[in-house]
């Protein structure tokens, strides 16, 4: 028989109280591609502008008492774009790194790049060491971004992971437990998302943070991401500080 687990409230962190502000806020940026249609832009100047708009939002959390940003930029999913897209985004994160590494790392900003190894383009993967390197040592703040991420494609690499353990004799299968789990995946420094926000008026979560967001409060804003700023940001937080978050108790 399974031994009974510890209580998951016993020692609620200071962002699960009411009226705290969040400790960790997971965005799921969407909307570049129609802020620049209605512009008669082209896409990626709606991914340009996208950038501009993390830049603030990076920014405006740290002077609100935020610890963690994850930030979605690009899914497994998103594959299926056009080539030209897909090389302009992952263009724009070799240019967010060139242009913001020195000045976040300067300002005591860990990073952390988390998703799939596989099927990335050349120079991407040092590109990914050179940022958590650079940053391990970091305190201040932290930035997380979801890049070739999907939340199913996290859960099965850790199921792969702990299957080989158990089976070359490392792990002892009555050891799986949700802290082991979590141990093994791509987000496993990252504590429970306490607020998810997504921009652009689209009411799902496109396979992000599946294990993160287990009881994340949610909220689905009308603005387009490229049009997201500090405001939005500070009248999330006050939403989310007047929410009455009860994790199955009363
Ligand atoms: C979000 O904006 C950015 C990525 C998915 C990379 P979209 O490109 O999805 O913009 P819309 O949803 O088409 O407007
Ligand atoms: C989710 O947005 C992925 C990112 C923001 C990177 P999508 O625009 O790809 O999601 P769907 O296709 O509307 O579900
Ligand atoms: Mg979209």
């Amino acid at each position: 028989m399974n031994s009974p687990k510890k209580p998951l409230n016993a020692q609620r962190p200071s962002s699960e109280i009411e009226g705290k502000a969040p400790n960790h806020i997971a965005i799921i940026m969407d909307g570049n591609g129609r802020w620049a249609n209605a512009k008669g832009l082209p896409r990626i100047a709606g991914h340009k502008e996208g950038v501009e708009a993390l830049r603030r939002t990076v920014d405006a959390c740290k002077t609100l008492e935020i610890n963690h940003l994850t930030v979605f930029s690009f899914s497994t999913e998103n594959w299926r774009r056009p080539k030209a897209e897909v090389d302009a985004l992952m263009g724009l994160l070799k240019l967010f790194v060139k242009k913001d590494l020195k000045r976040l790392h300067q300002e005591g900003v860990r990073i952390r790049i988390l998703g799939a190894q596989t099927g990335l383009p050349n120079g991407m993967h040092a590109l990914i060491e050179e940022c958590h390197e650079l940053t391990k040592n970091n305190t201040t703040f932290n930035v997380n971004i979801a890049f070739n991420y999907g939340g199913r494609a996290e859960i099965v690499e850790a199921t792969q992971n702990i299957a080989r353990s158990v089976k070359s004799g490392q792990l002892d299968p009555e050891s799986v437990d949700e802290t082991l789990l979590h141990s093994f995946m791509w987000s496993s420094e990252l504590p429970d998302v306490d607020l998810l926000i997504r921009t652009s008026g689209e009411l799902r979560i496109s396979n992000f943070l599946l294990w993160g967001i287990a009881y994340s409060e949610l909220m689905f804003l009308d603005v387009l991401w490229p049009d997201f700023g500090r405001d939005d940001l500070e009248r999330a937080v006050e939403g989310f500080k007047s929410r009455n978050r009860r994790f199955g108790g009363l």
